[in-house]
């Protein structure tokens, strides 16, 4: 008997630190996205879901009403979303308040996301972001220098979980050589009715079409490349089990829908360097000198 579960604890652990397959990789690369089913264990799901609540629950009460939508309407004041870089940080959702400013839902179902230095500040969030096979799977993806710089839980509330407009990832983080990618964790079975995302394959081929920056004023603004639409005629749905994960390349185009059923579908995301890229000063998040990014 004790063999048997020696076994199985040995097994399972091999199965997890197994990396990507040359497969996966170059479909990665031809793609700019892979998914990879079952990536993390349904108790990591429900440890960081549980956390993330709450955090919700011990910081909401006093959190400032600040929203975040990627339309104009609901975008958080540049100071608080400057001071997220490094902090455990409530954003809530613009549907949440009716047309006076008031909650109309319960807290808990308020909450657009959180973000964007939790991986380094709260011990839950710090484990499940250098989980060994996250680990490996960066090193498998070519970052040997990593640098996990900004993690977000998305909650994707049900009915009001707003929309996210296509984008590219690299717009937010840049860096020089493009080293960045992003990391999708479903937490929650993300479906076509409680707005999973939708990539454009292939489309991390074209350059980026924007770069969000800070100013010299402590600001921030859209630096603006090409204002040609997205051909979302090309995207296609990821719906993805709990447990699975969506690698995306810093400029592959994607998106989600509004969240119209009575399903939440939260997921979590980090996005990583390596190194050796520059990263330049006039990104919107830095790190102050005392609490640099750090790898695994
Ligand atoms: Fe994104």
């Amino acid at each position: 008997m004790r063999l048997l579960t020696l076994f199985a604890t040995f097994t399972s652990l091999f199965s997890s630190l197994v990396g990507l397959t040359q497969e996966q990789y170059e479909r990665y690369q031809r793609d700019g996205y892979l998914v990879i089913e079952n990536f993390v264990s349904e108790e990591n799901c429900d440890q960081l879901k549980q956390r993330a609540l709450e955090i919700v629950s011990e910081q909401g009460p006093n959190a400032a009403l600040e929203m975040f939508s990627t339309t104009k309407q609901g975008r958080p004041s540049d100071k608080f979303f400057l001071d997220s870089a490094v902090g455990t940080v409530l954003f809530f959702e613009p549907k949440a308040f009716d047309q006076t400013g008031r909650l109309q839902v319960d807290l808990l179902r308020a909450i657009n996301k959180i973000g964007h230095g939790m991986h380094d500040t709260d011990p839950v969030f710090n484990e499940f972001s250098r989980l060994p096979q996250i680990k490996q799977l960066v090193t498998d993806l070519g970052i040997h220098n990593p640098l996990l710089m900004q993690a977000m839980y998305i909650f994707k509330q049900p009915r009001i979980g707003g929309e996210v407009t296509c984008h590219q990832d690299g717009t937010f983080l840049y860096a020089e050589p493009d080293t960045m990618i992003g990391l999708w964790f479903a937490i929650e079975d993300a479906t076509l009715e409680n707005g999973c995302l939708w990539v454009i394959p292939g489309g991390h081929v074209a350059p980026l079409k924007s770069r969000f920056k800070k100013s010299l004023e402590g600001g921030t603004y859209f630096e603006v490349y090409d204002t040609t639409p997205w051909d979302l005629s090309k995207r296609i749905p990821l719906e993805v089990k709990k447990g699975g994960l969506v690698i995306l390349h810093s400029r592959v185009p994607h998106m989600s829908e509004c969240n119209l059923s009575d399903k939440s579908r939260h997921a979590y995301t980090i996005h990583l360097i390596d190194a050796t890229s520059d990263y330049p000063a006039d990104n919107w998040l830095q790190r102050p000198e005392n609490m640099p990014a750090r790898g695994f």
